[in-house]
């Protein structure tokens, strides 16, 4: 008997629960996505467009615009130069349809900021170009000692509701771990109009340089340990909200995948294992995922997702702070250092 690994995310039915998250080296280029999509994957998520890259852009576009119509009368024939100037965003959309071109799993175009401002319109762009969803990274850092946990709060919720408004598309949106409370945050983002959390953003942090005594932003793989943020959170709201839920962060082998879809993900992304071992990774782990699901006696994966959320788990105290306690009070160090 064979299983079924087929899952629905986004109203999508995917053929099997592994996706590949946003990642330039991997999903900015076409030739790496027909490799990912020959090993196996289900969906990706291509790199994210950045506000920071729009805005740049467009500001060079207007000071390059304004300079030429004070020099020519006729500006606007320069116009369509000056659009090919403008290629960040324009390259992005043609990356979106080149990639739809060349394989068939679903597309997602991905959107990164964190303010308010005219990058939002891209998403409409994005949904032209003919991505299957979208998804929405927002990544904000308060430095502002005035600034509340509200306020940064609020923001993300209008940021969704103004991309919701702007797009017809299946929406995803995915945040960090750092919030007072998750439950009731991703409850809001729901209602502003996600139709997807993607759990959780990795973030770059900055390092400081001793050499040159400059803060300089470092990027460290994940390691397979890092599942466990998402395996929690998404068990505690999987019983809570009516969307799907994507993992991210730590997802590196087949157990890691099989405990997330146990909480309640209905997909699983992956990044850092992939740079590591390349596409191949990911046929192993379907590989895996298929004997694991047969020797436990699972018919598909459908029949597996949520089994472990907060609501069935039998013991629901170790996702919470009982856990804590215990795993600090009865740890033991095996092998003594000198
Ligand atoms: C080189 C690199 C580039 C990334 N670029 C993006 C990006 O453009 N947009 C985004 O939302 N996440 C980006 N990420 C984060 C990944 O999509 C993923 O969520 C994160 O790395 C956690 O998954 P992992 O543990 O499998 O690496 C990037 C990660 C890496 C390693």
């Amino acid at each position: 008997m064979s299983v079924d690994l087929s899952t629905y995310y986004l109203g999508m039915k995917l053929k099997n629960p592994l996706a590949v998250a946003a990642c330039a080296p991997l999903t900015g280029s076409v030739e790496m996505l027909r490799r990912l999509e020959d090993a196996g994957a289900a969906m990706a998520v291509l790199p994210s467009l950045f506000e920071e890259q729009i805005e740049h852009e467009e500001t060079e576009f207007n000071r390059l615009f304004e300079y030429q119509a004070e020099s020519f009368a006729e500006s606007l024939t320069h116009f369509p130069v000056l659009q090919e100037y403008n290629t960040g965003p324009r390259d992005y959309i043609r990356h979106i349809e080149a990639a739809k071109q060349a394989v068939s799993m679903p597309i997602i175009g991905s959107l990164n900021g964190a303010s308010p401002g005219g990058w939002i319109r891209y998403a409409k762009m994005i949904e032209e170009a003919g991505a299957d969803a979208l998804e929405l990274n927002i990544y904000f850092v308060p430095t502002a000692a005035e600034t509340t946990a509200a306020d940064v709060e609020q923001r993300y919720i209008e940021l969704v509701a103004s991309v919701r408004q702007s797009v017809a598309l299946p929406l995803a949106v995915k945040i960090g771990p750092n919030f007072t409370s998750l439950p009731n945050v991703a409850q809001h983002l729901v209602a502003a109009g996600a139709d997807a959390l993607v759990l959780f953003n990795r973030y770059v942090e900055a390092d400081i340089d001793l050499e040159t005594l400059q803060m300089k932003p470092d990027l460290v793989l994940s390691n397979r340990h890092e599942a466990r943020g998402p395996i929690r959170w998404i068990a505690i709201l999987r019983d809570q909200l009516q969307v799907s839920l994507a993992a991210t962060s730590g997802v590196h082998r087949m157990q890691g995948a099989i405990k997330l879809l146990l909480a309640g993900a209905d997909v699983t992304m992956m990044a850092s294992i992939l740079l590591m071992e390349g596409p191949d990774r990911i046929r192993t782990m379907l590989a895996e995922m298929t004997t694991w699901l047969e020797e436990n006696e699972y018919d598909s994966v459908e029949q597996l997702k949520g089994s472990m959320s907060r609501g069935n788990c039998p013991d629901a105290g170790a996702l919470e702070r009982a856990n804590y306690m215990k795993a600090l009070t009865s740890y033991t160090v095996e092998t003594p250092g000198p």
